[in-house]
């Protein structure tokens, strides 16, 4: 496949109903500039200079809500990143985690710790993606939660013979046979094993993998019982209360932003 043009620009759907709200820019052409960390090292051509040549008063830079996408509530809740925005093998893989979890009579912690884990991968980034998963809700849940999603991403490379974990299977297709775990993860690994919260986190890797064929379709209100007691719903909605990692949200609330 030849080189790839980045998505230039949107052609906004105007004939939607603008519900409670208008779109922003209503009218203009928006353009979109994709966030380097997604494209850089791969075959998309970096267009922002002919992006910033189609600048016209019937053009803008996306800032904001785009049309393209669901529409998220003034003050979203956890579900509603998993309803507007994450992809759905993220969704699918989360809900049937925690649900699986939750059947096997596992300490609520660890439910919502299966529940959160990946969920930078849904709509913000892949890359070390325990510690962003960790970082966008240490503010709402309790720390050992928190901990497990930070965790686990290392210990799902290191066996646990004593609970039965093994390295995945699912590892040697996704990186070769002959993958290396970086260093930085086996430091990390082995601080984990040695803290009181281990069990909490190891206990999440074993709910964690992707291919549940047979497994039923789990839906949001499945869980909701569990979020409820153990997430805090900021009342400003999740992105505008000013938490340390409030900025993330908003990122997946509008991933197109210019600035
Ligand atoms: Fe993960
Ligand atoms: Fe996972």
């Amino acid at each position: 496949m030849g080189p790839r043009s980045l998505p230039m620009t949107i052609a906004a759907d105007e004939s939607r109903p603008p519900e409670d709200r208008p779109w922003p820019q209503h009218g203009r052409e928006r353009l979109i500039y994709p966030s380097p960390v997604g494209w850089k090292g791969t075959d998309f051509v970096d267009n922002e200079g002919e992006l910033l040549k189609l600048l016209n008063p019937k053009t803008v830079f996306m800032m904001g809500d785009n049309p393209a996408l669901p529409r998220m509530p003034e003050r979203p809740r956890l579900m509603d990143f998993f309803r507007c925005r994450f992809g759905d093998i993220t969704v699918r893989h989360l809900l049937i985690s925690a649900k699986r979890a939750l059947d096997d009579g596992l300490p609520e912690k660890v439910v919502m710790a299966c529940l959160l884990h990946d969920i930078s991968n849904g709509c913000l980034v892949r890359c070390d993606h325990g510690y962003w998963s960790a970082q966008l809700v240490e503010p709402y849940v309790d720390p050992e939660v928190a901990f497990a999603v930070k965790y686990h991403q290392a210990l799902r490379y290191v066996p646990d013979e004593s609970v039965g974990y093994a390295y995945p299977e699912s590892y040697h297709a996704f990186f070769g046979p002959d993958y290396q775990v970086p260093d930085y993860l086996l430091r990390d690994a082995e601080y984990a094993k040695n803290h009181k919260w281990y069990m909490t986190a190891r206990q999440m890797t074993l709910y964690d993998t992707y291919f549940f064929d047979d497994f039923p379709v789990v839906v949001p209100e499945e869980l909701e019982d569990v979020i409820g007691r153990n997430f805090r719903e900021p009342a400003e909605g999740l992105g505008f209360d000013g938490s340390p990692s409030a900025h993330m949200w908003r990122t997946m609330i509008w991933p197109n932003n210019f600035l």
